[in-house]
Order: structure tokens, then C-alpha cells, then sequence
């Protein structure tokens, strides 16, 4: 499909609902061809389908990003498949809220291999490939809660303000070789990452905060990736942090 991504190849991680999802409709909507990888093969098959049908390219990645050998392998596929990765979204993530005490540390130790290691791993085994290209760009998803600190979030915050660290230190590393480096933090989006909370007064405290107010869509953080990937090569967007206009925090 023509557009301003035609020819480039992305690699979405979390691309089997929400803001993944979106995004990778989105970059296809520019003419990248887009591999989408999650664990759920179904939604991704119905994605990568929705894809095909408006005439774009793509394909369907099973991958649990909390395993470097899965992840690494994502990557070569996805690079194999059109023989360059111009774009890596590291986006796949949890959201397990509830205070420190009590917590079940499973919760904790899935929110650390996913939101951070994942990421981490991913960038790992693309980087080589970006060198090789002299130029790529890797977007991570951080959050609201990478910028400010919430009593029940602290583990998701951590991570988030993991993935800000990591970002940043990333970026100072690989410009010279004009890869660049975005962070995406938005603030309420209305998907189903809430619905995988497993302390149940945390889920009815962030279900009764979602309610309260008019949400962003995932169509509106796919926007924004999308503006950050297709500025000239000379304009690197570091940053975006995007609440909905309702939220207060
Ligand atoms: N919604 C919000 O309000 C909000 C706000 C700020 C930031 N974010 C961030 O946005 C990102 C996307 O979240 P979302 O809101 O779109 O929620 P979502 O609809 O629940 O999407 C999460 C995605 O991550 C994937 N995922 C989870 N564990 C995975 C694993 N081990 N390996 C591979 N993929 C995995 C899921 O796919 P499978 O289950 O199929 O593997 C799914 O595609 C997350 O990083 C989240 O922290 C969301």
C-alpha cells in the first residue's frame, strides 16, 4: 500500500488486542509491512487477516516476550520475512495493580519479565540488525505511571520508569548510528488491560477510575507512533506523553 511507510518493515510485540493491535493497523495504513507477535494466535491471525484484506502485508508471530529465546527468534522472523526491521514497537505489557503488601509476587515477577525484560530482549537481538542498516527506530510503550508515582502501582510503576531509564540510555548509545529511540507514556486508554488484574479490589478501584472518565482510544496512541515514525531522518520525537483530556493524574 502507498503511503509514508511504504517499503519499511515493523515488528509490533502485543499486537493481539489494544493499542498493539491498533498500531499495527496503523503502520499497515502507511504501507509498512508489519509483523505482529503475541502469544494469542487466533487475534493475531484476525488482525494480520484485517491487514491482508486493505491490500497491506503482514504476519502472525507467536512469541512469549518474558522468553529471550522466543523473543530473539520473533526477531529473526520477522527480519527473515522481508530481508530487513526498520521498526521495532516494544509495546507487549501488564498492568498487575495492588499495594506491596499481600501482593502475590507472581504478579510482580510477570510484570518485570514482560514490561521490562521483554522489552529489554527485544531490543537486544534487533539492534544488531539496525547497526547492520546503518538506521532504525525502537518505540517503547511506558505509561503515565513512568512519569508520576501512585500508592498500589509501585511495581508497574517501577517497570515503566524501567522502561524510561532504559530508553533513554538506549538513545544516547545507538544515535550515532541514526537509530532512534521513542517513549510513548499514555495515560487512560480504554482496552482490556485492566480486565487482567488479579487483585480484585485493585481491579474494581482501576475499573471505577477508567469509568469515570472519557478515555483515549488505541487508535489514538497508534496516531501518535505513527507521527513519531515518519518524521524526517533528522527529527528524532524522544517523548510523548499523552493523557486524556478528563484525567487529573
Ligand atoms: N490501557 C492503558 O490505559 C495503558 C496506559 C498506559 C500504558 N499502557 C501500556 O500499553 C501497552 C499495551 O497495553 P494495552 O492497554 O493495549 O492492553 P492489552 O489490550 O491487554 O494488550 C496487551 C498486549 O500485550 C500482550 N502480552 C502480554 N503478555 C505477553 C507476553 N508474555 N508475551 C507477548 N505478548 C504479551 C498481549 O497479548 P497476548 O496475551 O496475546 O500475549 C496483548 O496483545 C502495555 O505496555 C501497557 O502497559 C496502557
Amino acid at each position: 500500500m502507498a503511503g509514508k511507510l511504504h517499503g519499511k518493515v515493523a515488528l509490533v510485540t502485543g499486537a493481539s488486542s489494544g493499542i498493539g493491535e491498533a498500531t499495527a493497523l496503523a503502520l499497515a495504513a502507511e504501507g509498512a509491512y508489519v509483523a505482529l507477535a503475541a502469544r494469542r494466535v487466533e487475534r493475531l491471525e484476525a488482525v494480520v487477516k484485517r491487514i491482508e484484506d486493505s491490500g497491506g502485508q503482514a504476519i502472525a508471530i507467536i512469541a512469549d516476550v518474558a522468553n529471550e529465546k522466543q523473543t530473539q527468534e520473533m526477531v529473526q522472523a520477522a527480519h527473515t520475512k522481508w530481508g530487513h526491521l526498520d521498526i521495532l514497537v516494544n509495546n507487549a505489557g501488564l498492568m498487575l495493580l495492588g499495594p506491596i503488601e499481600g501482593a502475590d509476587t507472581e504478579d510482580w515477577r510477570r510484570m518485570v519479565n514482560v514490561n521490562l525484560l521483554g522489552l529489554m530482549y527485544a531490543t537486544h537481538a534487533v539492534l544488531p540488525i539496525m547497526k547492520g542498516q546503518s538506521g532504525g527506530h525502537i518505540v517503547n510503550i511506558s505509561s503515565v505511571a513512568g512519569r508520576t508515582i501512585t500508592p498500589g502501582n509501585a511495581v508497574y510503576n517501577t517497570t515503566k520508569w524501567g522502561v524510561g531509564a532504559f530508553s533513554e540510555a538506549l538513545r544516547q548509545e545507538v544515535h550515532a548510528h541514526h537509530i532512534r529511540v521513542t517513549i510513548i507514556e499514555p495515560g487512560v486508554v480504554e482496552t482490556e488491560l485492566v480486565e487482567h488484574i488479579t487483585d480484585p479490589k485493585a481491579k474494581e478501584e482501576t475499573q471505577q477510575f477508567y469509568q469515570a472518565i472519557h478515555g483515549l482510544q488505541s487508535e489514538d496512541i497508534a496516531a501518535a507512533i505513527v507521527y513519531a515514525v515518519t518524521q524526517p531522518p533528522h527529527v528524532s520525537v524522544n517523548e510523548i506523553l499523552i493523557r486524556p483530556t478528563e484525567q487529573d493524574r
